[in-house]
């Protein structure tokens, strides 16, 4: 549906992207995730025919998005970064005006229109100038843009930034509404909703591809596994010893509390429960335990390790 070849795009002597490749299959809802400046909205205008690429190749829904750019905006929805919504034109009028301009037929725009500003919640806005509205509200009426030729693929660029919380939340459900029937590929810097809508999540760094699969794989293929957090006293080495000894466990750091007693960080190869193991080799060697936690990484920790921690390196 979205295919992505070795896409390259140089602006001077920055590479904003640095050869990509990847695809969306058709149904699928993907997130498209990176720190600032990682290439993200440079690409995904590329994809939409608003931007050409210094090379490489993208195909939606099988046309060349170089060639066939016409039908390929037929074909897509785009919120792009920057909504560039006209000012002095009313809110109905400007979707009215670009459900034409989509080939929306004359005698089915009313009713896309009100359908799009229902699923965009700004129905009560219609009557409003563009350039009036809050951000948020621009934000919403970009999205009924997006949708409003009922387009089969929808390339959202951060669709919930500067929305409050309880949009979000109304966004979150619209999309996941939305990738029931459509292809869509999203970026966005808020990861627990990435998670949340997308089956699946590509990750980039200075435009190039890091990490590209489920949130789960990749999370427990990068050596996820679960961390045992125990706050405990005794011994110093011979609870260190007891905890290397509990089954399965890969890497141990200890430190001082500063109140006499030590927390140990214990990480463990498999998932599962491991809490009971460390509390009783604790005992073992003689210790006390106060605290005892147990948590699985998230995809923000694995965002922060495969963008943040080797950026730095
Ligand atoms: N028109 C342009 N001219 C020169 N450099 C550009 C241009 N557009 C983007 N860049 C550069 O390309 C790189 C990628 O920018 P891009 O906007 O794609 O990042 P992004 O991942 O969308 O970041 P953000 O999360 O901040 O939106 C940056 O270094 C940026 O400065
Ligand atoms: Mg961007």
């Amino acid at each position: 549906m979205i295919e992505v070849d070795q896409l390259v795009k140089r602006f001077g002597d920055v590479v904003a992207v640095g050869g990509i490749t990847f695809r969306v299959d058709e149904g699928e809802v993907v997130g498209f995730l990176g720190p600032n400046g990682a290439g993200k909205s440079t690409t995904l205008k590329i994809l939409t025919a608003y931007q050409p690429a210094t090379s490489g190749s993208v195909r939606i829904a099988g046309l060349d998005v170089l060639t066939r750019s016409l039908e390929v905006r037929e074909r897509l929805g785009y919120l792009p970064e920057n909504v560039p919504v006209y000012p002095d034109m009313r809110v109905e009028e400007y979707l009215r005006f670009r459900a034409l301009l989509k080939g929306v037929g004359r005698k089915e725009v009313s009713a896309a229109v009100d359908s799009a500003l229902d699923r965009c919640g700004c129905r009560e806005m219609r009557r409003r100038m563009i350039g009036k509205l809050s951000k948020g509200y621009r934000q919403r009426v970009g999205l009924a843009d997006a949708i409003v030729h009922d387009p089969p693929i929808l390339i959202l660029d951060e669709p919930t930034s500067g929305l409050d919380p309880n949009q979000r939340v109304e966004v979150r459900k619209l999309i996941a509404s939305l990738g029931e029937d459509k292809t869509v590929l999203l970026s966005s810097h808020i990861l627990a909703e990435v998670e949340a809508v997308a089956e699946r999540v590509v990750i980039v760094r200075k435009g190039e591809i890091v990490a590209d699969g489920r949130p789960r794989e990749l999370v427990e293929g990068a050596g996820g596994g679960r961390h045992v957090t125990v706050e405990a006293d005794g011994e110093g080495a011979s609870v260190e010893g007891a905890l290397r000894a509990v089954p399965g466990a890969t890497e141990l750091v200890a430190a001082e509390t500063g109140d006499g007693w030590r927390r140990y960080e214990l990480s463990f190869g498999e998932a599962g429960d491991h809490r009971l193991a460390v509390a009783e080799a604790v005992a073992r060697a003689g210790g006390r335990v106060r605290e005892l936690t147990s948590s699985t990484p998230t995809l923000e920790d694995l965002f922060r390790r495969l963008t943040v921690e080797e950026a730095a390196a």
